[in-house]
């Protein structure tokens, strides 16, 4: 064991770290060569070379060379041969000039190294169950565990430091805007719509529960019925649903509202926001405005109302000449009320072999529900083939090639089902090729906006309306009419800011008249009962002088992982939350103690037995 050093005792006592380092280990140029410096942080590596010892110093500003020769005293000398990674140490030394030749252009302090005069441990490290510096990323749920030394690589550091500029820079250009930013409680009321609640029983109050936001809207449009114009918050939001690569159950929202605004209003302010970040954090210059599409549009030629705007493959619909065929495949899903419509891949067909194909056919049937994939490859004489081509005649195998503009070495896939099976596969099967195929640059940002979204659509089961956005979204002003006699064609004042083919950020201009609001209720089936039990407060406000209002609620963490050019959320979160919503760190959730839940008037059911 080597003694800790008796500063770092007294450190603990006193607070005062800050006085024992004079530089960071990312700081020292050649400019401070001669200069006497103290520098503390992990061990990152060491190494021996007969007898002197080179030790790489990081912390979360870079790593430092720092040399432990025999002229630094033998003492010193013993305390560096013992340093293992991860141990923390401070060396105090003079700044050198790298030897000739031996400089490091890839560390910003690659021109120096400190020659220790005096060195110590000042706290020891286990042997981590891996090195922030080893060049395979170890199993997540292991990074999950250990989360404080996931947290020391430097890929994670670099996305904690680019989330507190996202963040820094949307406060500065709110505040900039007059915006006030101010805070709702976490502790609400569960209210019908939306995702699965988080509750929380309340000890007071026998069988009543709290529910933790899902967001702060119903609060933000309060807020402007009470002349607060321009509200933003940087809100935690809580959602029990299903998660994905771009979702956790507990997420920020760059959260915003305005008084006396149309969509425009609030697409200009949120446009005005991307370009300073696109500026300040990558270096980009966008053209405002960003490009904008219809909800009808995007699903028509992307089959996503989040299209990947960074490549081109649109689709495109053959279900009007297709359905002529006697090829069962198409003029049964024509006949069945379905639709053929297809991508094509501009010549790369080659690459495309038989089990690459099938590939993509069991990935369409698999994950989109498709019945299978059909295809034509495009030969040198520009005919169609494929294992099909048989069975279609070639009149419509023409009408295929001049619908594709087909030319030869192009590959046609086409999905005849559902309007929402063609949707769903097509686009699945173009953002996959569009990355297999490196369509785009991985460093290129497409921002874009989707807008006038259906007010409303069927549940899974197709047995009721629910609310596309939420319930409290306005109708068009010229749809306003169809909310009685065709809720189904109704568009809302509703629009969607996208990123590389993700929903960066959604809002809406809201209903402010108690009357729409209730019609609006009654077509989601919620009855003036349960409105004015559950949402009471609301409707009531809105009686009070509540003024035009609208906004939009931006994801901060997935800004976050499409600015660092990431793919998954809980790389951009310090303590993410698994697939299976556990903290692995902490072990949350985790059981608690019978009275506690006496307490809350809480009874547990056994669970059922797993076979
Ligand atoms: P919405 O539900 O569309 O709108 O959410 C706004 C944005 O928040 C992000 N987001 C998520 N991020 C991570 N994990 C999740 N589980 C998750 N769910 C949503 C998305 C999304 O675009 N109150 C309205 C906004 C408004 O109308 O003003 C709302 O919450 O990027
Ligand atoms: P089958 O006649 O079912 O053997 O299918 C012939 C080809 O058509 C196969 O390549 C299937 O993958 C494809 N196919 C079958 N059903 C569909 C469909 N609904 N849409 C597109 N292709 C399909």
């Amino acid at each position: 064991m080597i003694p800790l050093h008796p500063a770092a005792a007294q450190i603990q006592d006193t607070g005062a770290i800050a006085l024992l380092r004079s530089h960071t280990c990312g700081q020292l140029r050649s400019s401070n060569i001669g200069q006497e410096v103290t520098l503390c942080g992990w061990v990152d590596t060491s190494r021996d070379h007969g007898g002197t010892i080179f030790l790489d110093l990081r912390d979360r500003y870079g790593k430092t060379q720092c040399v432990v020769n025999p002229d630094s005293g033998a003492e010193f000398l013993e305390v560096a041969k013992k340093l293992r990674g991860e141990d923390v140490a401070l060396v105090k030394g003079l700044v050198h000039a790298r030897l000739e030749g031996k400089d490091n252009q890839k560390l910003s302090t690659g021109d120096i190294e400190i020659r220790a005069s005096e060195i110590r441990l000042l706290n020891r490290s286990k042997t981590p169950p891996f090195f922030p510096n080893q060049p395979e990323l170890p199993g997540e749920d292991l990074r999950l565990k250990y989360r404080y030394i996931d947290l020391r690589r430097e890929a994670m550091q670099r996305t904690l430091m680019l989330r507190s500029q996202i963040i820094k820079a949307m406060r500065d250009y709110f505040e900039q805007h007059d915006f006030v930013d101010v805070e709702t409680p976490i502790l609400g009321r569960s209210t019908p719509e939306g995702a699965r609640d988080y509750l929380v029983p309340s000890r007071v109050h026998w069988g009543h529960f709290f529910a933790l936001p899902q967001s702060p809207q119903l609060y933000k449009q309060i807020l402007m019925v009470a002349g607060y114009d321009r509200y933003i918050q940087v809100a935690r939001c809580f959602r029990d649903e299903d998660l994905r690569a771009d979702r956790q159950p507990e997420f920020t929202q760059l959260d915003l509202e305005m008084s006396f605004v149309d969509s425009n209003d609030v697409i200009s302010m949120i446009d005005g926001l991307m370009k300073k970040l696109a500026k300040d954090l990558l270096g980009l210059e966008l053209e405002l405005p960003l490009p904008r599409m219809t909800y009808d549009e995007a699903v028509r030629r992307f089959g996503s109302d989040a299209p990947d705007l960074r490549f081109g493959m649109e689709i495109v619909d053959c279900t009007e000449f297709a359905r002529q065929s006697a090829f069962r495949v198409f003029s049964g899903a024509a006949e069945a009320g379905g639709y053929i419509r297809g991508i094509k891949v501009d010549r790369r067909a080659e690459e495309f072999s038989r089990k690459r194909i099938d590939e993509l056919t069991e990935f369409v049937k698999h994950d989109f529900g498709a019945k299978g994939l059909a295809w034509f490859r495009v030969e040198t004489d520009g005919s169609l083939w494929s294992p099909i081509s048989k069975n279609v005649e070639p009149e419509i195998q023409l009408q295929f090639q001049q619908a594709f503009d087909a030319r030869p070495g192009d590959l046609i896939l086409l999905l005849a089902d559902s309007w929402d099976v063609t949707c769903k596969g097509l686009n699945g099967l173009r953002r996959r090729l569009g990355a297999e195929l490196k369509l785009y640059d991985s460093k290129q940002m497409h921002f874009s906006w989707v807008v006038e979204f259906p007010m409303f659509e069927k549940d899974e089961a197709e047995e009721r309306w629910v609310a596309m956005h939420h319930p409290f979204t306005a109708p068009r002003p010229q749809d306003m009419q169809l909310l009685q006699t065709a809720p189904q064609t109704c568009r809302a004042q509703a629009y969607d800011l996208v990123i590389n083919g993700y929903e960066a950020g959604g809002g809406t201009i809201r209903i402010h008249d108690s009357d729409t609001q209730q019609v609006v209720f009654d077509l989601l089936g919620i009855t003036p009962d349960m409105a004015a039990d559950r949402f009471g407060f609301l409707l009531d406000a809105l009686r009070f002088g509540a003024p035009p209002h609208g906004g939009i609620a931006l994801g901060i963490d997935r800004i976050v992982m499409l600015f660092g050019g990431l793919d998954n959320i809980r790389d951009c979160i310090a303590f993410p939350k698994t697939q299976r919503a556990m903290d692995l760190m902490t072990a949350a959730p985790g059981t608690v103690e019978t009275k506690q839940l006496h307490e809350l008037h809480v009874q547990v059911e056994t669970p059922p037995v797993k076979n």
